[in-house]
């Protein structure tokens, strides 16, 4: 077993060089299996998120070859297999997207219930009206879906309207819709820069989409999508993240790779704190050098602050002089995080979807575990300004969403390593 094991104090400089983004990629990666020919995809984060998702299109007859440390190329021209595996499906949320990508090409989907951070019950209920919608008969069972065109040949086009703007629903309706027959309008969608990203994907391929971006999508169905190449967008979360350390740990960082105007929502709460960010073409430099001020933040789908970036703002506000109300409005659960930071000082309390966080002066290191991603993340942020050695466990999360988070932060002066516990050394956990 591995943990990541933090002295706390220092301040970080220097620059920190921003990856791909997880969410557009392992929505791209299964969008590759519609399209005809080879798809060069640069800017792929080194995520095990992504190493799985690719490993199931492997599966299914891909053909994925390494280009270099961030470029792949995929090849579907011949896929054989369109059952996907359960064993690898259910470790991942975004293998649901392959309902959407195998009911588009080939009419006919079965694929295992995904995985996931838990953040509270994860509905697919929008999926499947969008599925219906477009002519598709949706049936849940025996832990799999299963979506099929009856009578064969491909779905057709749909008007869907969302209960609620979900990415997951966005993103499958859209790629089930670039290969079907007629005009599918999604109404109420979700606006993320993953969401827009995907279709700048798929129009790249030769797909026909209008207004991702905005709260109406329109997809006009092609009959065939060609191979061409393509780069991800970088991770709006894992630069808002290292933004987060920045203003936690104190110090200035030019943090590069990144599209300041996916940022807005993140840099206007830092400055609010108190925290100077000054926006460039393509990097934003971090400055924290006096105290934080206390804030309120709520989330909200884009371009709302993003509930991705709440555990992480959470770890920052800890320190923060006052106290702050966070109001979680996207997840039913996304607090499991709050009990390991009060292992470190935190006071926070917790009633339904707000946390009010008192400010301390300093958090203290303590063994604490990454419940999901980007309470993982959150972790290491606490971490570094905290005083004296944290040691986080189950950092399998972190590594899902987190390209070598250990090597940016020790390169920009932070005090951090992965530290290898023999086995026998791992308590097994009770209740
Ligand atoms: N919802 C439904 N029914 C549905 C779909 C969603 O009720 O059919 C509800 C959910 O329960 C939730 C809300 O709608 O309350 C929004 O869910 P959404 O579908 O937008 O979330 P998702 O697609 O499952 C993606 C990201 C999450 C991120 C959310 C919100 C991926 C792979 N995951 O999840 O990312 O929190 O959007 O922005 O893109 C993460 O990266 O750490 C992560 C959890």
């Amino acid at each position: 077993m591995t943990k990541y094991q933090i002295r706390g104090g220092n301040q970080l400089h220097g620059t920190i060089e921003i990856s791909g983004a997880k969410n557009a990629a392992v929505a791209i990666i299964p969008a590759a299996l519609m399209v005809d020919g080879v798809c060069r995809i640069e800017n792929v984060p080194q995520i095990s998120d992504v190493t799985l998702i690719l490993k199931i299109l492997r599966e299914l007859g891909a053909n994925v070859q390494t280009v270099n440390r961030t470029t792949i190329d995929i090849d579907c021209s011949h896929i054989r297999n369109r059952q996907v595996p359960y064993e690898l499906a259910r470790k991942i949320r975004a293998s649901y997207y392959l309902v959407g990508a195998l009911l588009g090409r080939f009419g006919w989907a079965e694929v295992p219930l995904p995985g996931g951070c838990y953040l509270g019950g994860r509905p697919i209920d929008q999926h499947i009206k969008g599925f219906v919608a477009m002519g598709a008969e949706v049936d849940v069972r025996n832990g799999l879906i299963y979506a099929q065109v009856p009578g064969g040949g491909r779905p057709a086009g749909g008007q869907v309207y969302l209960d609620m703007v979900s990415v997951g629903a966005t993103i499958n309706i859209m790629l089930c819709a670039a290969l079907a027959n007629g005009m599918t309008v999604i109404e109420n969608a979700a606006k993320e820069p993953h969401i827009v990203d995907l279709a700048n994907f798929l129009n790249s391929m030769g797909a026909d989409i209008m207004g991702a971006g905005t709260d109406v999508i329109k997809i006009r169905g092609v009959s065939r999508l060609r191979g061409g190449s393509y780069s991800v967008i970088p991770d709006q979360i894992e630069a808002g993240t290292y933004m987060a350390a920045v203003a936690a740990a104190g110090g200035e960082v030019l943090i590069k790779n990144v599209i300041p105007k996916h940022l807005d929502c993140i840099t206007a709460k830092l400055v609010e704190m108190g925290v100077d960010v000054e926006e460039l073409d393509d990097a934003v430099f971090v400055r924290r050098s006096g105290p934080l001020h206390r804030v309120n933040v709520k989330t909200m789908p884009y371009p709302g602050f993003p509930t991705d970036m709440q555990p992480q703002i959470a770890a920052v506000l800890c320190t923060a002089q006052g106290t702050s109300v966070l109001t979680e409005s996207v997840w039913e659960n996304r607090y499991r995080y709050v009990e390991e930071f009060r292992r470190m000082g935190a006071r926070i309390q917790v009633d339904g979807k707000v946390a009010v966080i008192e400010g301390v002066d300093r958090l203290t290191g303590a063994p604490v575990q990454a419940c999901d991603l980007r309470a993982g993340a959150a972790m290491v942020i606490a971490g570094l300004s905290a005083q004296g050695v944290t040691e986080i466990s189950s950092i399998e999360h972190i590594e899902r969403g987190y390209e070598t988070l250990v090597e940016k932060l020790a390169g920009a002066g932070a005090d951090i390593r992965v530290l290898s516990v023999p086995d026998k050394e791992v308590q097994p956990q009770v209740g």
